[in-house]
């Protein structure tokens, strides 16, 4: 196999666990992509890495020791992450969170009998056949579709295209999310066909809303937590401001049997502002925005973006009302955020209790020394 060799700091970096290695701290590495044995700068073999020799990161830790990285070692490594999912009570879910599961830039998402994946990395595309063999092994899924729409790809030299690798992947697939049914959409959807991540707190957001109780769902999409508030709640407004994203929300309220969601196409900000003028009072509002942070300067306009959101709706609570507030930003950080919340608190004239701090499904493993395998924080906040 080919090596590549490493600075004393790009070694430290594996040896604290974080996988990646980046360009700068590469001494040499073969020219083509693939696995690779990696060595410090005295050659001691230091593990088996993934290289894409013309990314940032260019090397990504896959295997510490010198095993095969063979048809069992995949295959290993998929059931591992899988088995980690076994007590979730749905019919869709995150599988393999990439580096969360030490699987490095790999996604796999099920959705009921059909799986939708990403390589994300030049390394892990020269992989592709044994991660399909494992996941036709372990799964047996009725078709695979790899969502490589995605920027990520195209950072890496690779074809950003959507490939059906295997049978017939439905434009809609039907799934269940505790009580509630709705359609994701692998083919055009965001992500990989929908927010898999918000799924406990989806969950939850049905449980904390008591019946007869009025509800407001902010960026609803597919109208994923008004479908939860809807099934107790007496009438649910959700917003979005896409029409194609509130028809689909359309078409899965009726699949659920539900006549008391009110769709509004809308721009939240102006929405969330004049209901706050008007005194409107909601017992529940949901706020799971976009990512408004996309880099690092970005972070005190997205944090304007989102006081901004959450003073406008924690002055719409009822009495005793709960907020179940969401960033998906990776670079607002939990304590800014809560620091954000803490602001449009005290600015709201309400007093706002922190009942519970939230973050992304347990099937979206967070590792410690790995800050970017989490991005999703929250809160549910109780008023006064
Ligand atoms: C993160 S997604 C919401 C995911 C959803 N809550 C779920 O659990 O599936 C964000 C949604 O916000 C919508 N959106 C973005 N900016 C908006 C705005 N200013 N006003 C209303 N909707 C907006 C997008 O169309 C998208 O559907």
């Amino acid at each position: 196999m080919s090596h590549a060799r490493v600075t004393a700091r790009g070694a430290e970096r594996w040896v604290r666990g974080h996988p990646w290695i980046y360009r700068s701290d590469v001494e040499r590495h073969p020219a083509e992509p693939g696995l690779v044995q990696v060595q410090d700068p005295r050659g001691r073999f230091i593990g088996q890495g993934l290289l894409s020799p013309t990314s940032e990161i260019r090397l990504r830790l896959l295997e510490r020791t010198d095993r095969p990285v063979d048809a069992a070692w995949w295959r290993a490594r998929l059931e591992t992450a899988a088995s980690r999912r076994a007590g979730i009570d749905a019919t869709a879910c995150r599988l393999v969170h990439g580096e969360g599961d030490g699987l490095p830039s790999l996604v796999v998402d099920r959705y009921d009998r059909w799986i939708v994946a990403q390589l994300l990395s030049a390394g892990l595309e020269t992989m592709r056949q044994p991660i399909l063999d494992a996941i036709v092994s372990l799964f047996d899924p009725a078709g695979i579709l790899l969502r490589h729409d995605v920027p990520a790809r195209r950072r890496e030299g690779l074809p950003t295209d959507i490939e059906q690798v295997l049978g017939a992947v439905p434009r809609e697939i039907e799934v269940r999310e505790g009580r509630i049914r709705y359609l994701a959409a692998p083919w055009d959807g965001q992500k990989t066909g929908a927010f898999l991540d918000q799924r406990p707190n989806r969950l939850l957001a049905g449980e904390v809303v008591r019946p007869g109780a009025r509800a407001l769902d902010c960026f609803t999409y597919h109208g994923s937590f008004a479908l939860h508030l809807a099934a107790r709640a007496a009438s649910v407004v959700a917003l979005d401001s896409s029409a194609e994203a509130l028809q689909r929300a359309g078409t899965n309220a009726a699949l659920n049997g539900f006549t008391n969601l009110e769709l509004r196409e809308t721009d939240v900000f102006e929405a969330v502002r004049a209901m706050a003028r008007a005194r409107e009072r909601f017992d529940v509002i949901v706020l799971d925005p976009p990512a408004f942070a996309k880099s690092r300067a970005t972070v005190p306009d997205a944090i304007r973006g989102y006081r901004e959101i959450n003073l406008r709706a924690m002055r719409c609570l009822a009495p005793g009302g709960t907020l179940l507030t969401a960033s998906c930003s990776f670079h607002v950080r939990l304590p800014e955020f809560l620091a954000m919340l803490a602001e449009a608190a005290g600015d709201s004239g309400r007093r706002i209790r922190l009942a519970r701090v939230l973050g992304q499904g347990e099937d979206h493993p967070e590792v410690l020394t790995i800050p970017e395998t989490g991005y999703l924080k929250g809160a549910l906040l109780e008023a006064e």
